[in-house]
């Protein structure tokens, strides 16, 4: 079963395929709201069935080289990290083309809604959900989660455990209930997973340098950019002494000969691309789902993984909304305060 609904769906069609013996992908966010999560985690360990998110990204041959070199030190000990999506179209703002037929005849209007308000027929809801806050997860549920997804992957995450948003309505005026421009921060504290480390991530659908997206991961060594079919690393370690006047007269102190013989360095930068003929993230995430239905096996990004990616991007729009930071506990799944 593939649930590529809107996202106030997710939660219940989910459910009911998992009830009913289905192995199940689930678009992202895997959920609408946190409150959600547990019950589609919960579903998939009574049923026992595979349940995968869609979030490809952390298929991809870049994430994995990502994890790899993380695991081997190549940027030193993280410490940041941060992701950006840029937009500067209507598309990429969603205000998506609607059908000339679109009226309660040609769509399930009262289905649609759900468990919310139930009012007259509006195309506008149906065709551009993810503008309206009954519906869809505004910038952080939609994309966000996406950069969680991988950066959970790469480190082996289980969440950040303070967050905080802000972010305001710039251009899109056309009654949709989300920011156009988010910004969300969140703390990563020390786990035996990762050290501490902080994430900054942005989305601007104003962006006059749009189709500009990336993630970028920062150590005490260096730095990688994560793309899905190519990593590049930056090494910033600093080998030689500098011309700093303190620097030198530390040199001279400790060797008397005063010769510094320089040193064979490594490139400061290296491109990581994937071999001609990659079919990409998406194949390969597919691939993984049914792979993991014909070995009955745990799938890459199964409920909890996917609960745990969701979680601060909700959080986020919940700090937005409230003006407030949300602490939030990764661990159990809990919200611990909103102060
Ligand atoms: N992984 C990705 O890169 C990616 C890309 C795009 C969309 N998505 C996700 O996919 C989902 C769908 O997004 P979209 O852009 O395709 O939306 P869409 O509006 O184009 O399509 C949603 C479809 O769901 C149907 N639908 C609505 N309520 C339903 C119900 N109760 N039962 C069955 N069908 C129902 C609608 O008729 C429509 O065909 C979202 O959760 C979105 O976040 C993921």
């Amino acid at each position: 079963m593939i649930v590529a609904t809107p996202d106030h769906w997710h939660k219940d069609i989910s459910v009911d395929a998992m009830n009913s013996g289905k192995a199940v992908y689930c678009e992202k966010p895997m959920v609408h709201s946190v409150s959600e999560g547990a019950a589609v985690v919960e579903a998939q360990n009574r049923n026992k069935v595979v349940f995968q998110v869609g979030s490809q990204g952390l298929s991809s041959l870049g994430n994995e080289k990502a994890k790899e070199l993380l695991a081997q030190g190549a940027i030193g000990q993280l410490n940041y990290a941060e992701g950006f999506w840029a937009r500067n179209s209507p598309e990429g703002a969603w205000q998506y083309a609607i059908p000339a037929d679109a009226s309660e005849k040609t769509v399930d209007w009262k289905r649609f809604l759900n468990q919310y308000k139930h009012i007259p027929f509006d195309s506008k809801r149906f065709f551009r959900w993810r503008n309206y806050r009954d519906y869809g997860t505004g910038v952080s549920g939609d994309l966000f989660v996406h950069l969680f997804s991988s950066l959970h992957f790469i480190t082996n995450s289980k969440g950040p455990q303070k967050i905080m948003a802000m972010g305001g309505l710039r251009y899109w005026k056309d009654g949709r209930e989300v920011p156009d421009i988010l910004m969300g921060m969140f703390d990563y504290a020390e786990t035996k997973e990762h050290p501490a480390f902080n994430l900054s991530l942005r989305v601007n659908f104003v962006d006059g340098t749009a189709d500009s997206t990336y993630l970028r991961l920062v150590g005490s060594e260096g730095s990688m950019n994560v793309e899905w079919d190519r990593v590049t690393l930056y090494r910033n370690k600093s080998y030689a002494a500098t011309d700093d006047p303190l620097a030198a007269t530390k040199l001279n102190r400790d060797n008397v000969s005063g010769y510094e013989r320089k040193k064979i360095v490594p490139p400061n930068s290296t491109v990581y691309t994937a071999e001609k003929g990659y079919k990409g993230a998406h194949f390969d995430h597919f691939y993984n789902f049914f792979k993991a239905i014909r070995e009955k096996n745990l799938s890459v990004e199964d409920a909890l993984f996917g609960y745990r990616a969701a979680a601060p991007a909700l959080l986020c729009n919940d700090s937005y909304f409230s003006n407030k930071a949300v602490v939030w506990d990764p661990e159990n799944l809990k919200v611990v305060s909103t102060k």
